[in-house]
């Protein structure tokens, strides 16, 4: 089945449930290529990549950095000191410098508008590594290792627990959305995602604050309270959040053993998660920090390196 490239990576909202599906197998296939072999096929020699923050990071780094080297291409940071990303220089006019330069950028930013900008002016394609708003490569990924842990996430739900309205929220709502897997968001209110927003992606979601929310759930999903950018709301946070934190308690609540609990990290433990919890057997915390170098290579390979999308059905 031919499936319609991609141009940028800016939002999931935007790609069809074949496009989504067709990352999700390319991950796989190159997941398993590199285990079968060692290595994978050099398909981005001579390419680059930029990856520029405004915010800090580990996985987001050094992910994208490995998955262009194991591709077989050159990435390369820039922090924000060096950029100044709409300060020193105008967000249209570094879109237009970089796109001369290198086949890629990766970009984390405080404005979502930014990414938006950013692909509109590029001449490469666009990578969204967070913003405000959405983290799209972190759910692609998510849906990635639950469909390695769980089988497929169709007719599966998710509780999403602790803040509904953030970056990671938003984008998990709209992964799941696209592989037919429903979502609770168990959220404090005045946390819970706009409903007007809701409406929307016309995704499988029901928003609660009950906790009784995760029961019966497949899986269990966390975040921190207070996101990159929020720290000066991090008292009001903590005084809402502490009943949403994922502990045993919590876990024993979905009534069911197998249950699993993924954060997209970095985790505040004893916050949102507790060290329990964390680092149980239910956890697939570092098997999904992990994926994000295979469900970011798949992007890699069809944004940079031309590889189709394909369904495959296996
Ligand atoms: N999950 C995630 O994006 O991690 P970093 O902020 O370390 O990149
Ligand atoms: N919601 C978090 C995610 C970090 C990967 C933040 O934006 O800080």
């Amino acid at each position: 089945m031919s499936i319609p490239a991609l141009t940028h990576f800016v939002d999931i909202q935007s790609l069809s449930k074949e496009q989504f599906w067709g990352l999700l197998e390319l991950a796989k296939e190159l997941k398993d290529e590199r285990r079968r072999l060692g290595q994978n096929a050099p398909i981005l020699a001579g390419k680059s990549l930029a990856l520029l923050f405004q915010k800090a990071s580990l996985r987001t780094r050094v992910s994208f950095e490995m998955g262009m080297v194991q591709l077989g291409g050159y990435a390369f940071f820039l922090s924000p000191q060096e950029i100044g990303l709409g300060k020193r220089e105008s967000v249209a006019d570094v879109a237009r410098v970089l796109s001369g330069y290198c086949d890629g950028i990766m970009a984390r930013v405080f404005d979502h508008a930014h990414i938006i900008e950013l692909a509109e002016w590029g001449s490469v394609p666009v990578i969204n590594g967070l913003s405000d708003y959405s983290h799209p490569c972190q759910a692609l990924t998510d849906i990635f290792t639950i469909w390695e842990a769980i089988g497929d996430p169709a007719g599966k739900t998710l509780a999403y627990v602790g803040d509904g309205s953030n970056n990671v929220a938003t984008s998990l709502i709209t992964a799941a959305e696209k592989v037919d897997m429903a979502v609770r968001v168990v959220s404090p209110p005045g946390y819970q995602p706009d409903p007007a927003w809701l409406a929307e992606v016309d995704a499988d979601v029901t928003v609660t604050d009950d906790l009784d929310g995760v029961a019966g759930v497949d899986a269990l999903y966390t975040d921190v309270w207070t996101s990159m950018g929020q720290e000066a709301e991090t008292e009001a946070r903590l005084a809402v959040f502490p009943p949403y934190q994922i502990n045993e308690a919590l876990v024993e609540r979905t009534g069911n053993a197998e249950v699993k609990v993924l954060h997209c990290l970095p985790a505040h433990r004893g916050e949102e998660i507790t060290d329990a919890v964390a680092d149980s057997e239910s956890s697939l915390l570092f098997p999904q920090a992990h994926n994000r170098l295979h469900a970011q290579k798949a992007l890699l390979a069809h944004l940079l390196g031309g590889i189709p999308l394909e369904i495959h059905g296996d």
